[in-house]
């Protein structure tokens, strides 16, 4: 082995050398990706992180006494995933060039072999397309890690770092650290605890951000910051969630959320421009994205992350409808009827009643038992059903239950309240509003994969970036019957909106914003609360009393009481952009170690059990589960 790498060292890597090197000498290391014994020759495949290169092992290579046939005698033992090292000259293929392979202009005539090592046989071939199950692939990760969509991605991921450095470096911001293990403090995602040894029975916690270590960072007058930061959430997983993510993490003094948007677009705009090539400034020539109050947002999306790659909005009929006494239409009648008696109260979960318009041309794409498939859907989404008309030329509701007795007067107003015209499908949704929307806001998403108007999965070389603006700072939590801050307690209110923080805590406003990026949340942040006297009558609001606001905030309140700086910031989620802009499915394609959806790590099987001593050492008795 000495002489491969202590004297020869590597002089390419697997995806650099073409038809100019011919001629060239060379030394490659790498894995056997493939290898065939025929003609009296062995061919290999080469692989490093960067590529291939084909490796020919002829006995009869010319001129180099007998390297050539020694190495030619060992080659033939090698087999996948060896890991080898070869010196050789760089020959033309001519027109026997391989179109697939970046370096298929040549190929390497092996002079000289090293084995370094052997390898088992893979449970699974590294190939760009496998369909081994996720579990397996994760168990060995080492090597799923091998092949070639993992390699682009993990690329992608270093090319967004670098570039978020060398952006923010040159606006100024320092690049500092704040501690994983915090104090617990509540509100926002459940935290994972860690248990102290030195302090029995107390625990820190795994900071879900680096959120108030932030805004400490700028009472301390740091000014400008900015981290690439681990973050830990004990959650439930989806495709867009992993319990370990990363933050591009932000915050700034002297702002506003203006300042804080055009900060994070000029990001937004190098990022795509190093990593993609893409100039946003072609889509985007103000340098500026678009921005929707989140009221709106909710209204024609159903929720506050839209994508605006597609049409199909929503309209909100409950007004026309209670006016018109339920339309006549019994399923919409309950509703109604709650406005009139006066039954109907902000603190009671609020029911409302949408409508979905899906244009003619697409409507007649979908098949009758398509659009009963459709009422599966929202079943599945614990909606009791897809209520649905056909528009026919007299703009009746043809096909529809709802039809056949809703008052003409209302029908009409509706059909022209959703833009309502001939051939046109329109869905209904009714009942309680948090159902509606989220039932409404996955169906436009699901229909528009379903009729081709966005790709099933990636961006389709669309990019619609949107920022959701003043959303309200409390929402009410219906089973502890108590308004709860919707981001965290820090985010500051609308000025109009102080007196309502007493009176009507619902129609408080607030400087929060989230990035949203093809009907994802890239990214979200707020300007923060740096008044104690208006701190304070948020946190009554929240019915949180001084008493308890001190223990469970004591220092960030202590901090802001000795010159903070008006202050705010964001946070965009580097997992979720690396998936975006690699145009990868889930998560899990994109972080190198993930977890499964069941918070495991299949291959070192965390999480895991402890000893007895271990334990005791750090306090805690087991309850077995029943
Ligand atoms: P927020 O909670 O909105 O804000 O998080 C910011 C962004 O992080 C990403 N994200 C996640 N990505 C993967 N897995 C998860 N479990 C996960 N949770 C969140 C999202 C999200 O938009 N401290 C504030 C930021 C601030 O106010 O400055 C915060 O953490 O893309």
């Amino acid at each position: 082995m000495a002489r491969f790498i202590d004297e020869l060292k590597r002089t390419h890597r697997c995806n650099d050398l073409r038809a100019a090197d011919e001629g060239k000498e060379t030394v490659l290391f790498g894995w056997v990706a493939s290898y065939r014994d025929h003609g009296g020759c062995v061919f290999v495949d080469l692989r490093d992180r960067d590529g291939i290169t084909q490796i020919v092992f002829d006995p009869n290579l010319s001129g180099h006494a007998a390297q050539p046939k020694e190495s030619y005698e060992r080659a033939r033992a090698l087999r996948s995933e060896w890991v080898i090292g070869v010196r050789g000259k760089v020959v033309s293929r001519g027109a026997n060039k391989n179109p697939r392979l970046d370096t298929g202009e040549i190929e390497v005539h092996a002079i000289e072999l090293v084995i370094f090592n052997k390898s088992d046989t893979p449970p699974f071939e590294i190939t760009d397309a496998v369909d081994t199950g996720e579990e397996k692939r994760l168990q060995y990760r080492y090597l799923d890690l091998r092949r070639a969509p993992l390699q682009k991605t993990l690329r992608i991921r270093h090319k967004i770092n670098q570039a978020v450095r060398s952006y923010f470096d040159a606006q100024g911001f320092l690049e500092l650290e704040t501690p994983f293990m915090v104090k617990y403090t509540p509100g926002g995602a459940r935290n994972f605890l860690v248990p102290s040894r030195m302090s029995a029975g107390k625990f820190y916690a795994l900071a879900e951000s680096p959120q108030l270590f932030k805004q400490l960072y700028m009472v301390a007058g740091f000014d400008r910051y900015f981290q690439i930061v681990k973050c830990f959430r004990d959650e439930a997983l989806r495709l867009d969630r992993q319990p370990e993510f990363t933050q591009i993490d932000v915050e700034m003094s002297f702002i506003n959320q203006d300042d804080v948007f055009k900060v994070m677009e000029g990001l937004i705009f190098k990022i795509w421009k190093e990593v993609l090539g893409i100039d946003l400034k072609q889509k985007y020539p103000s340098g500026r994205f678009l921005q929707m109050p989140f009221e709106e947002s909710m209204a024609k999306y159903g929720n506050d992350k839209p994508d605006m790659r597609f049409e199909m909005l929503h309209t909100d009929i409950t007004k026309i409808v209670v006016k018109h006494g339920g339309a006549n239409v019994a399923l919409f009648s309950p509703i109604a009827d709650k406005f009139k008696s006066g039954e109907y109260r902000a603190d009671l979960p609020a029911e409302i009643i949408k409508a979905m318009r899906v244009p003619a041309q697409f409507a007649s794409k979908l098949s009758r038992a398509e659009l009963d498939k459709l009422e599966d859907f929202v079943k599945g989404m614990g909606s009791k059903g897809l209520a649905r008309a056909k528009i026919d030329e007299a703009g009746q509701w043809a096909q529809s239950p709802l039809g056949k007795t809703v008052a003409p007067e209302a029908r009409e107003e509706i059909n022209h309240a959703v833009g309502a015209k001939t051939g046109d499908l329109v869905f209904f949704q009714f009942g309680k509003e948090s159902t509606v929307q989220t039932v409404m806001a996955n169906l436009r998403v699901h229909l528009a994969k379903k009729l081709g108007l966005i790709p099933e999965s990636g961006h389709g070389g669309n990019f619609e970036f949107l920022w959701v603006t003043n959303p309200p700072l409390f929402e009410y939590d219906d089973e502890a019957k108590a308004w709860v801050a919707a981001h965290h307690a820090f985010t500051r209110p609308h000025d109009e909106c102080i007196d309502w923080l007493e009176k009507d805590p619902g129609k408080v406003l607030c400087y929060r914003y989230d990035l949203v990026l093809n009907g994802f949340e890239i990214g979200g942040g707020s300007i923060r609360l740096h008044d104690p006297n208006i701190q304070a009558k948020v946190f009554r609001a929240l019915g949180i009393s001084d008493e308890q606001a001190r223990e469970k905030f004591g220092f960030l309140l202590d901090a802001l009481r000795f010159g903070a700086p008006p202050h705010g910031g964001i946070a965009l989620g580097m997992d979720r952009l690396s998936m975006l802009l690699s145009g990868a499915q889930s998560l899990r394609d994109v972080i190198p170690f993930p977890k499964t959806q069941r918070g495991t790590d299949p291959m070192t099987d965390a999480p895991s059990r402890l000893d007895a001593e271990q334990l005791r050492e750090l306090h805690i008795r087991i309850v077995e589960p029943q």
